[in-house]
């Protein structure tokens, strides 16, 4: 007789236990185990949350190498059955060996289940019946549990689910985050309902009577905007460290929509614009995306959304000034281009209705398709295609937790027909629809890719732009270390081309994803390694980073309605000289859309407390000396720039967290 000496690892999480028994068998080259039980001197304590516990399982002889464990889980005395969520189990072989199987998932019923041993496995070099057998029978069942659906035509497709409560336990949230999340929202209605708030269609009478909505929940940075949303310094800050740095860009030629000349505007440094353009040093925001939708109506009124063109100066002391702002794209006499030196009132509200203009982009474009949406469709096409003994699913399955729980209820709370946009936002409805269409169409691989988005927006030296020199240091992190994970396990392209796994998970996200739109780049397989990890980087760093920047200041930047209302309730002005601090307060959003909004914010913004930062992974997926060590290099490397970043923002009037990677979370998970 031999034996192997078993230890089995419960998670440290609410309601991870188990009382029930559990049986393993042990299969390997040679041979396997009988079902054996695992019983400890702790008995019904083995499996209790954080346990550690071992076991002895013997065999007449050594079985070879161990390809995989069975685990099972009836119920206790055949009527009651709890969940379970084992860790790993490892396994000390008589030779030996030590072999670790990662399992990081719920077990909840009472059927056989198999882990793979924890070295990677691409299908090609998965010789052993049993162990391709399991591999063949865990992607069945994946494609089962996890289905393509259409949320709407010309968008990316979602998980189908019947509700949050039907998706599969190992994609849903933990008990913490359920419980806080449930609190945040409920605690934040109560307030609103408490103080008469949510159910209000007033307008608001006064501008500090808005500060009163949530005058417990402010932040430092929410507080500063509070304070400095006004001013033209700050209103060009935002483009580039704000919520929304995506849609600023260099500006060479002005659009033939948008006529503005020399003799219009006057620049700091007495120059002109035509050669200041030439210098570089205007830019240009373009919302022409928004050109044409359906505005909502809100609490029974019309509401207005704008296209508008923004023109900016860098200053020579580095600052970025707006200049000019044209609110629709066709120039006529009722479309007055507004300059700073309008009257205080003219150019404040053209300003306002570029801020209502830049809420709509940020949260449908910027946030909801190019985060969310896309992270879902990474997240589903590696379930229902990669098995988790392969090298990509040990790789990107940390970036995919909670992802597809949190874009159901976002589905649901916000885009649906009694969704919060729907209902109180300007593009709600139908201009939701078309503009999430039309910026599917118009999305490219480039812009997805940092390092080509920022050449191709021409913003390399633009002064003071964090999002710029932390994304950019973040995404070559995260480059280095998917590089070295990836070139470990493909030695050349010949390995990677005949990878079936891998290539069907990125031709389902071409044609499921990017409903196979050819000439946006977007790769439709992998030739050569190199690509390989040029998509897999940007896959990380547009679930981790990239959402970071676009979703933690949202209270920050729009908790102050006044800085990005949800919608606005009257037209522009159409001749200069007529706003006053009146219109503008009947332009706002009335008090229950703004309300609704800044709630919305305050939930969107809470990290819960189980938040789990980019380069932590406290599942160990993989096995392997030369990944593990890529991955503890990976952790290094981010620990030095969040210690840099730290430094820097010490000497900024408002600093810039969002990419800092202690605050940066794996997952698009909130
Ligand atoms: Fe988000």
């Amino acid at each position: 007789m031999v034996s192997y000496n078993v230890t089995v690892y419960t998670a440290n999480l609410a309601t991870a236990s188990t009382f029930n028994s559990v049986s393993i068998k042990l299969v390997g080259t040679d041979g396997e185990s009988k079902h054996t039980w695992l019983i400890s001197l702790k008995w019904a304590l083995s499996f209790l949350r954080g346990a550690v516990s071992s076991f002895t399982v013997s065999c007449p002889a050594s079985i070879g190498k161990l390809v995989l464990i069975e685990i099972d889980k009836p119920r206790f005395l055949r009527y009651f059955e709890d969940s379970w969520f084992p860790a790993k189990v490892e396994v000390n072989s008589p030779e030996g060996d030590t072999y670790n199987f990662p399992i990081y998932r719920w077990i909840t019923d009472g059927q056989v289940h198999r882990f793979r041993e924890g070295t990677a496995l691409r299908v090609f070099e998965d010789h052993h019946h049993l162990g391709k057998y399991s591999r063949e029978q865990e992607l069945e069942e994946r494609e089962k549990d996890f289905r393509w659906d259409v949320y709407q035509e010309g968008i990316p497709h979602c998980l189908k689910a019947e509700g949050p409560l039907s998706l599969p336990d190992e994609v849903r949230f933990s008990f913490t985050k359920t419980t806080e999340l449930l609190y945040t929202v409920s605690t934040g209605l109560a307030e609103l309902q408490l103080k008469g708030l949510s159910g209000s269609e007033e307008n608001w009478s006064d501008i500090e009577s808005i500060n009163e909505v949530f005058c417990c929940k402010q932040t430092d940075i929410s507080e500063y905007v509070h304070d400095h949303w006004k001013e033209d310094a700050f209103f060009g800050y935002q483009f580039l460290n704000g919520v929304n740095p995506m849609l600023i860009q260099r500006c060479s030629t002005l659009p033939n929509t948008f006529p503005v000349s020399d003799d219009m505007v006057s620049l700091s440094g007495q120059c002109s614009l035509t050669d200041e353009m030439k210098r570089g040093n205007i830019f240009l925001c373009d919302y022409k995306c928004l050109d044409g939708l359906t505005p909502n109506i809100v609490n029974g009124k019309d509401q207005y959304l704008m296209a508008p063109l923004v023109l900016l100066h860098k200053t020579p002391d580095d600052k970025l000034m707006p200049i000019a702002i044209q609110l629709k794209q066709t120039p006529a006499d009722d479309n007055p281009i507004f300059f700073p030196t309008d009257s205080e009132y003219d150019w404040l509200m053209a300003k306002i209705f570029v801020r209502g203009a830049d809420f709509t982009e940020h949260q449908l474009n910027v946030h909801l398709m190019r985060t969310h949406l896309l992270a879902e469709v990474f997240a589903v096409s590696l379930l229902r295609n990669v098995p988790m003994v392969h090298p990509l699913y040990k790789l990107l399955v940390p970036h995919t937790r909670y992802t597809l729980q949190i874009n159901y209820l976002g589905r649901a709370l916000l885009i649906s027909e009694t969704g919060i946009i729907t209902q109180y936002a300007a593009c709600g409805g139908e201009g939701t629809k078309t503009l999430l269409k039309r910026s599917l169409a118009s999305l490219t691989y480039s812009s997805l890719c940092i390092p080509d988005d920022i050449a191709a927006r021409g913003l390399e030296d633009v002064p003071n732009f964090y999002y710029r020199d932390d994304g950019l240091k973040l995404w070559d992190i995260i480059h280095r270390c998917v590089q070295g994970v990836l070139s470990f396990y493909y030695k050349n392209d010949a390995e990677l081309q005949k990878d079936s796994e891998l290539q069907k998970w990125i031709s389902d996200i071409f044609e499921y994803g990017f409903l196979s739109q050819a000439g946006k780049g977007i790769p439709q397989s992998f030739t050569t390694v190199a690509e390989l990890v040029k998509f897999v980087t940007m896959v990380i760093f547009t679930c981790s980073a990239q959402h970071a920047a676009v979703n933690a200041g949202q209270y920050d930047y729009c908790g102050w309605m006044p800085n990005s209302p949800v919608s606005l309730q009257h037209p522009p002005p159409t001749t200069k000289g007529t706003t006053s601090e009146a219109t503008m307060l009947q332009t706002f959003p009335n008090v229950n859309a703004t309300v609704q909004g800044m709630s919305t914010f305050w939930v969107l913004s809470k990290h819960s407390t189980d938040f789990v930062s980019l380069g932590h992974y406290p599942e160990e997926h993989f096995s392997e000396k030369i990944p593990c060590k890529l991955i503890k290099d990976f952790h290094g490397e981010l620990q030095e720039l969040s210690a840099a970043i730290k430094a820097r923002n010490e000497n900024l009037e408002v600093p810039y967290t969002y990419l800092d990677p202690t605050e940066v979370e794996n997952s698009v998970a909130l």
